[in-house]
């Protein structure tokens, strides 16, 4: 048996009785435009509304999550591949119930992982389906294999963009190089467009339309629009402080977009969640099958 037919297995072995997080990755073409900061706040609003939510650090260049939220975890996911620490160990508590993982170097080291670990891991992370109602990942920005390899592992992405013309035509490139990409499946991912730092509903609506023209015209993807955030000074001051801006401003414009949002995912679960085929185990272990494939 190869090591990618022993992970269906285990697969089909767990999916009988098993409870999915749903996985909402959050990603962009362009750095800087906004992806730990939707991550963080979006978790806080989904908190609020009574989902247990987990943040995945899976950008290992920059710690940037912890950084936002002013915490500082002892362990990464790399402890509980290698050095034994439990999946209690790596979770940190964050405010507002939220709990955040960081990937550390475990998120490189996918790739060098023994069939054992393999194993392991997705048992683990069938622990943390368990756990999780929601679970955000906040990837790296650009179109390095990293990236590309959680949002084609994904059901579910958030694409975050601005007003600026490099961000638009960065996302762009992004969604053609998943166009392109051979694992991608276009029908089993739902991309859905947020604009951020928009300085009206006119522009938000301008930037969804922009971008949904040329891919409908190029591309064999579909993408949605879920929403807007203003520019807000409220959410660098929030950011300076380290502390999420929906928790220190919960009435500034930002915050409000950041909880219509939260609500907006909350009336539309996509299709796929709570059945076979969805979940952090079952991300990964997409992404360790594409590996081991190479
Ligand atoms: N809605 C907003 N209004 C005003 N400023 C914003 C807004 N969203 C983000 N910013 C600014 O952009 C900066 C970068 O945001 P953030 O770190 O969330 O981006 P990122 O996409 O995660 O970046 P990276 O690609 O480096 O991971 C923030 O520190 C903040 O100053
Ligand atoms: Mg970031």
């Amino acid at each position: 048996m190869d090591q990618a037919e022993q992970l269906r297995n285990i697969i089909k072995q767990q999916s009988l009785n098993y409870k999915f997080a749903r996985v909402i990755t959050v990603t962009s073409g362009k750095g800087g435009v906004g992806k730990s900061n939707l991550s963080v706040n979006l978790a806080i609003q989904l908190s609020k509304l009574g989902k247990r939510v987990i943040v995945l650090d899976a950008d290992f260049g920059l710690a940037n999550v912890e950084v936002m939220l002013g915490i500082r975890p002892q362990y990464n996911l790399a402890d509980l591949i290698f050095r034994g620490k439990s999946l209690q160990d790596i979770i940190t508590d964050g405010p507002e119930r939220i709990g955040f993982i960081s990937g550390g170097s475990g998120i490189q080291e996918l790739t060098n992982l023994t069939k054992d670990q393999i194993i392991f891991l997705t048992q683990k992370l069938y622990e943390l389906d368990e756990l999780a109602d929601v679970i955000i990942i906040d990837t790296g920005a650009g179109i390095n294999d990293s990236v590309l390899e959680f949002v084609t592992a994904s059901s579910e992405v958030l694409l975050v963009a601005t007003p600026e013309p490099t961000s638009l035509t960065d996302a762009y490139a992004l969604l053609k190089t998943l166009n392109r990409k051979a694992e991608f499946i276009a029908e089993n991912t739902s991309i859905k467009i947020v604009a951020n730092r928009v300085e009206s509903v006119d522009e938000a609506n301008q930037l969804f339309n922009k971008l949904n023209v040329v891919v409908n015209k190029f591309l064999s993807i579909k993408i949605d629009f879920l929403g807007a955030i203003p520019q807000d000074s409220n959410v660098s001051k929030a950011v300076i402080q380290q502390k999420p801006y929906s928790l220190l401003y919960p009435n500034s414009p930002s915050s409000k977009a950041v909880s219509e949002l939260a609500n907006r995912l909350c009336e539309n679960t996509p299709k796929k969640a709570n059945s076979i085929g969805s979940g952090i185990a079952q991300l990964f272990s997409n992404i360790l099958r594409s590996k081991t494939k190479r």
